[in-house]
C-alpha cells in the first residue's frame, strides 16, 4: 500500500543514477517507494497499488510482474535500452513503456574514444608497467598504434554512431565508413561518415570496428566469428552499445589466435561475465563496467528527463518516448482520464 492514497505511487527499482531523483519525483507528488535490491519478489510485493515503475537496466519487467500490478500506467526504462522490459507483454495489458533517448550522444561517443585510443596505446598496461618499474626497459617496440588516418566502420548510426563520426572525422581525420540500413539518409552528410551497403564490404576495409547499434532481432550476434574474420588481421573492437550484439566468445578466439589486436568492451552478454571466462584474463581487451554513459551531468539530465516523463504520463498527459504508443491508444489501455 502507498503512504498516501491521493498521490500516485511511483516504484523505482534499484536506486536511480542520480539519486536527487528520488527527491525529484516526491516533489512532482509521487508516493515514492525505491525497492534497493534485486530481488524481483521485493518489487512486486510493491506492485498492486502501483501506478509507475522505472527500472534501472538490468533488471528485467516480466509479464508475471505485470500481472501483479493491476493499475500500472507506465513502466519507464532507465536509459535507452528496452531490451529489459517484455514490451508486447506490457502493450497486452494497455501498459505504457517508455524510454529516455539520445543522453549517450557525448559520453558514449566519448568513452568509445577513450577506449580506441586505451586499446591502440596499451594505457592498462603503461599504468601497470609505470607503477612497477617494469615499463621502462618495454617502452619501445611496444607496438603502440595512431588513430589519426585510421579507416574507423561503424555499425549504427544514431545519436552515438553520428557523434562519434564527427569526432572521428573532424579531431582524428579518420574515414568513416558506416552500416546502417535504417539511417536518415540525411545524417551521413552532416557528419561525414560514408555509408555501406553491405557490412561484409565495411569490415574489409576498416582497422577499427566500433559497434553502436541497437540491439534487435536482426543485430542480435551480427558481429559474431565469420565477421570477426572478415576484419583485416590487426584489427580493434569497440562495443559500447549492447553486448548481445557481439558474439564474446568468438572475440575470445579471435584475439586469442592474434587475428584482433585488441577490443574495448563497455558490454559483454551475459553482464557481468562469469569470473572465469577467458577474456577477463586478456590483457589487449581493455574493460569498463557498462559505465559508458555514467558521466555525473549526463546521470542528472536523464534522471530529471525520466522523473518528468514518468509524472506527466501518470498525470494524464503525453508521454515524450512512447515505446508501445498501441497500447495507449487501445481498447485496453490504462491512460488516465
Ligand atoms: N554503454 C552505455 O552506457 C550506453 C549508454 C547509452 C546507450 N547505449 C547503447 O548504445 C546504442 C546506440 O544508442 P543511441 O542512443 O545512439 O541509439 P539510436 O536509436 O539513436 O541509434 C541506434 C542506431 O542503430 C541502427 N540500427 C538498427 N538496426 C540496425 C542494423 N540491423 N544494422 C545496423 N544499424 C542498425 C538504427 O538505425 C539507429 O541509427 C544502443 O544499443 C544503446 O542501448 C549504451
Amino acid at each position: 500500500m502507498g503512504k498516501d492514497m491521493a498521490k500516485p505511487k511511483v516504484v523505482v527499482w534499484m536506486p536511480m543514477y542520480d539519486q536527487t531523483g528520488h527527491q525529484w519525483f516526491e516533489e512532482a507528488g509521487a508516493d515514492l517507494v525505491v525497492v534497493d535490491s534485486i530481488d524481483a519478489q521485493a518489487v512486486m510485493a510493491e506492485l498492486p497499488d502501483a501506478k509507475a515503475i522505472w527500472v534501472r537496466t538490468p533488471e528485467r519487467i516480466t509479464a508475471e510482474m505485470m500481472d501483479a500490478a493491476p493499475e500500472l500506467v507506465v513502466i519507464s526504462t532507465s536509459g535507452f535500452g528496452t531490451d529489459n522490459v517484455d514490451i508486447p507483454a506490457a502493450t497486452e495489458r494497455g501498459i505504457l513503456v517508455v524510454n529516455n533517448l539520445g543522453f549517450g550522444r557525448k559520453p558514449v561517443s566519448e568513452h568509445t574514444i577513450m577506449l580506441m585510443l586505451a586499446v591502440m596505446n596499451r594505457l592498462t598496461w603503461g599504468d601497470r608497467a609505470t607503477r612497477d618499474g617494469s615499463g621502462w626497459e618495454a617502452r619501445t617496440n611496444a607496438g603502440f598504434l595512431e588513430l589519426e588516418g585510421s579507416t574507423v566502420g561503424i555499425l549504427g548510426l544514431g545519436y552515438i554512431g553520428s557523434e562519434l563520426t564527427r569526432k572521428l572525422t573532424t579531431g582524428f581525420r579518420c574515414r568513416v565508413l558506416v552500416y546502417d540500413p535504417y539511417v536518415d539518409k540525411r545524417i551521413p552528410f552532416t557528419v561525414g561518415a560514408e555509408m555501406v551497403d553491405d557490412l561484409d564490404e565495411m569490415l574489409k576495409q576498416i582497422s577499427i570496428l566500433c559497434i553502436c547499434a541497437e540491439l534487435t532481432d536482426e543485430t542480435r550476434e551480427m558481429i559474431s566469428k565469420r565477421e570477426l574474420e572478415l576484419l583485416p588481421k590487426g584489427s580493434i573492437v569497440v562495443n559500447t552499445a549492447r553486448g548481445a550484439i557481439l558474439d564474446i566468445d568468438a572475440l575470445t578466439e579471435a584475439l586469442a589466435s592474434g587475428h584482433i589486436f585488441g577490443a574495448g568492451i563497455d558490454t559483454t552478454f551475459p553482464e557481468p561475465l562469469p569470473a572465469s571466462h577467458p577474456l577477463l584474463k586478456n590483457e589487449n581487451v581493455i574493460f569498463t563496467p557498462h559505465t559508458a554513459g555514467l558521466t555525473t551531468s549526463t546521470a542528472t539530465a536523464q534522471t530529471r528527463f525520466a522523473v518528468n516523463q514518468v509524472m506527466s504520463i501518470v498525470g494524464g498527459g503525453e508521454p515524450t518516448f512512447p515505446l508501445n504508443r498501441e497500447a495507449w491508444e487501445g481498447k485496453v489501455s490504462r491512460q488516465p482520464k
